[in-house]
C-alpha cells in the first residue's frame, strides 16, 4: 500500500511529497510541529496536542494553517489513507515559502503544513518497552526557548546519535549546573528511595509533553507521590527506578545512564504499571 502524505492542500504519493526550497523551515528552521500516537485507529490526545501547537505558533508568531476542525479533519484523513491502526501522525507547520531574508516575511504568506503517518509495530514497541532502554547525558546546549516545539532540533539531532554511537537509545541533557532538562525527544522521570515520582518542572528548561501530563494524571490516581523538581545525574544514577515518556515512547524504563545500573538493572515495576495505565487515562475518542 503506497504511503500517501498531506502537503499545502494535497494529498501526494508520500515518495513524490515535497516542499519547496524557499520554504523558511527548509532555511530557517522557522517552524513547529507535533507528535501524535495512533491506538486501534484514534489518535491518542489529539486535543492537548493542539492546544500545544496552538502555543507554540502563538509563541513564534506563525499564522495558524487553517482552523482547528480542518487540520484536525487533514490528520484523520491522512491517518485514513495510510490505513495506520497503530503508530503516530506527525505535522509540521512553516512560516511559508518566501524570498529568503531572515526577517518575517512581509504581507501575508501563507504557513506552510505538512502531515505524515506511519504504522509501528505495537508488539514490538511494547518488547522494546520490557527490555528498558541505556540512556548517556550530554550537555543541555539548546536555546531558552525549548518549551516550544520547533522543527529546529540541531542540539536533539546530535544528542540522539551521541547515543546510538554509545550503544544507547536516548540522550539526557543537562544543564551547567549538573541537572538533567529533558531527552533529546522525551522528558525524563527518576524514583528515589523513599517512591517519590520525580520529574523536572515544566518550566522553560523543557517541553511540556502531553505523555508527562498523562503519567500525572496516573500518578494522582494511583496515589503516587509527584515531586516536581529537578534532578541531578548522580541523583539519577542512585534512583530506584527511571524512565522516559513521549508520544513515540509512551512510558518507557530506563535501565542504564552512563552505563551504570539503574536499581537492579532491570526495567522498573512502577514504570511498566505506569506505562499499563497510561491509555486509560489519556483521551482517545471510542
Ligand atoms: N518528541 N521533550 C522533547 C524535547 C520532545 O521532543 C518530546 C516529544 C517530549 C515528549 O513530549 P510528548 O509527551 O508530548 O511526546 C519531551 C516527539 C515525540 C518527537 O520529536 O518525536
Amino acid at each position: 500500500m503506497p504511503r500517501i502524505a498531506y502537503v499545502n492542500g494535497r494529498y501526494v504519493p508520500h515518495a513524490q511529497a515535497r516542499v519547496h526550497v524557499e520554504d523558511r523551515g527548509y532555511q530557517f528552521g522557522d517552524g513547529v510541529y507535533e507528535v501524535c500516537e495512533i491506538r486501534q485507529g484514534a489518535l491518542v490526545d489529539e486535543r492537548r496536542h493542539l492546544d500545544r501547537l496552538d502555543r507554540s505558533l502563538r509563541e513564534l508568531r506563525i499564522r495558524q494553517p487553517m482552523s482547528r476542525a480542518a487540520l484536525s479533519h487533514v490528520l484523520r484523513e491522512t491517518v485514513r489513507r495510510n490505513r495506520v491502526r497503530d503508530g503516530l501522525v506527525y505535522l509540521q507547520v512553516t512560516r511559508g515559502v518566501a524570498p529568503r531574508d531572515h526577517g518575517f516575511p512581509a504581507g501575508e504568506v501563507d504557513p506552510a503544513l505538512v502531515v505524515t503517518a506511519k504504522s509501528v509495530d505495537p508488539v514490538k514497541s511494547a518488547g522494546a518497552a520490557e527490555a528498558g532502554i541505556a540512556v548517556i547525558t550530554v550537555p543541555d546546549n539548546r536555546w531558552e526557548r525549548v518549551d516550544i516545539k520547533t522543527v529546529a532540533l540541531l542540539p536533539n539531532v546530535l544528542a540522539r546519535q551521541a547515543a546510538a554511537e554509545a550503544g544507547a537509545a536516548e540522550a539526557w541533557f543537562v544543564d551547567a549546573k549538573g541537572y538533567v532538562t529533558e531527552g533529546s525527544s522525551t522528558n525524563a522521570w527518576i524514583i528515589d528511595g523513599e517512591g517519590h515520582m520525580i520529574t523536572r518542572s515544566a518550566d522553560r528548561g523543557i517541553l511540556r509533553g502531553i505523555t508527562r501530563s498523562v503519567v500525572v494524571d496516573v500518578l494522582a490516581s494511583e496515589g503516587l507521590e509527584l515531586v516536581e523538581r529537578a534532578f541531578t545525574v548522580e541523583e539519577a544514577k542512585r534512583a530506584r527506578e527511571a524512565f522516559v515518556t513521549s508520544a513515540t515512547k509512551l512510558v518507557t524504563p530506563v535501565v542504564q545512564i552512563d552505563g551504570q545500573a539503574i536499581g537492579n538493572g532491570r526495567p522498573g515495576a512502577i514504570a511498566l504499571r505506569l506505562r499499563s495505565l497510561y491509555h486509560k487515562h489519556a483521551e482517545i475518542p471510542a
